[in-house]
């Protein structure tokens, strides 16, 4: 089973982008772990970052015909992005929100998302590791539990 992993505007930048908010991993580095840990757990990533909304629509509108779910940081546009949020609410796919840094402790206005509402949930401020909370909550919906 197939996981999208999907980063928004200047995700490509992490690393060295205010790295005292966003830490030190760069996106590969990011990208890499969560492969690792899919694959233990029988899944696979596919990874895909834009800096281009209409990309990240086209994105997640693909993503219908072969994941069984996204993580999704959708960075700058969470906060602007009418496109995205009717794109999440049209497909039938689980989307998690996540952010490496806790929005809720930052500007007023990262404490709107417009996504958050049609999102199965979302994960706010622990790094890296939002990704990973984000990664096996997919996991978990599509696993036969005993
Ligand atoms: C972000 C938070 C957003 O407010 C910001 O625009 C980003 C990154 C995060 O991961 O913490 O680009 O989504």
């Amino acid at each position: 089973m197939k996981i999208l992993i999907l980063h928004g505007p200047n995700l490509n930048l992490l690393g060295t982008r205010e790295t005292d908010i966003y830490g030190k991993l760069s996106l590969d580095d990011i990208n890499s772990k969560l492969g690792k840990i899919a694959k233990k757990h029988n899944f696979e990533i596919t990874t895909n970052q834009s800096n281009i909304e209409g990309e990240l629509v086209n994105a997640l509108q693909d993503a219908q015909k072969w994941a069984v779910g996204v993580v999704f940081n959708p960075a700058g546009y969470t906060h602007t992005s009418v496109a995205l949020r009717d794109t999440i609410a049209a497909i039938d796919i689980p989307v998690i929100e996540v952010h490496l840094s806790n929005v809720y402790g930052r500007e007023e206005f990262r404490h709107k998302s417009l996504i958050s509402g049609h999102c199965a949930g979302k994960i706010t401020g622990f790094g890296w590791r939002s990704y990973l909370y984000g990664l096996m909550e997919i996991i978990e919906i599509n696993s036969v539990k005993v």
